[in-house]
């Protein structure tokens, strides 16, 4: 199994260039499953029902999200009736919406994908790691013949990303952190067979901060005065990874992507 993720889609410009980019990837890869970070696609804050609708005409199959999940009220209801779009599963037992999908398509195993979130430097939430075995249990209840898990850990900590790697290591196909926005280069496939990256980065435009438009981030820093800022505007790119995997759920290569429009 092939899965191609694609790390945290900012605004208009990472739709753009997801747009562009995410059928040529399929092809040369020989993608099975695309799982895309979009927790910042509506504007860099949150997603909004259509937008969700726009990621999936574009191909991707599940959208994970993250701290900036319920910016747009319209996808509460959304979060309900769809499972193109989860949040992370650690919030709120009365959390509206699913933490995890499990999707399929014909010639290709299933695939559940689980979104956790962190702890470290981030909002309250239920620990992760317990939470990770309680999805991972009611999956293997639920869905037994699922062999093909992917993690989506949305966390600020490089050691809290890392820790849940080292915990989930032959339980789970990847766990891949996003939220921070900078790709990192420690792809590694652990010694159980678990795909790891610290952060798949992020699609959007890559000479502001973090996708947002630079000079406006830069007067938040410099003037104490906090603002939503704007989707920056200049040289577009996808970051993620993709993953191979074999039949028994083990993956057997992460390489990183990097590409520009
Ligand atoms: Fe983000
Ligand atoms: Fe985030």
């Amino acid at each position: 199994m092939n899965i191609l993720f694609i790390g945290d889609i900012v605004g208009k410009p990472g739709r753009h260039v997801a747009a562009g980019l995410v059928s040529g990837l399929k092809d040369r890869y020989r993608i099975d499953y695309t799982i895309a970070n979009g927790e910042n696609s509506a504007g860099g804050y949150g997603i909004t029902p259509e937008i969700a609708g726009a990621l999936m005409d574009i191909g991707v199959d599940c959208i994970t999200t993250g701290n900036h999940i319920w910016e747009h009220k319209d996808i509460i209801p959304y979060l309900s009736e769809s499972t193109a779009v989860i949040r992370p599963m650690n919030l709120s037992p009365m959390a509206p919406g699913r933490g995890f999908a499990v999707i399929a398509r014909p010639g290709a195993p299933p695939l559940a994908v689980v979104n956790l979130i962190g702890r470290v430097f981030m909002a309250p939430a239920d620990c992760p790691f317990h939470a990770s075995h309680g999805v991972l249990a009611q999956l293997a209840r639920d869905v037994p013949d699922v062999k093909h898990f992917l993690v989506d850990f949305h966390a600020e900590a490089t050691s809290e990303k890392l820790a849940l790697g080292w915990f989930l290591d032959g339980r789970v196909t990847a766990v891949l952190g996003t939220h921070t926005h900078v790709q990192t280069s420690d792809e590694v496939v652990l010694p159980q067979g678990t795909a790891y990256i610290t952060d798949a980065g992020m699609t959007g435009v890559v000479d502001g901060v973090l996708g947002m438009d630079r000079e406006q981030i830069l007067a938040r820093f410099t003037t104490s005065v906090q603002k939503h800022a704007e989707v920056a505007k200049g040289k577009e790119e996808l970051q993620g990874v993709v993953v191979t995997a074999g039949d028994d759920g083990r993956a057997v290569s992460i390489t990183r992507i990097k590409e520009h429009a």
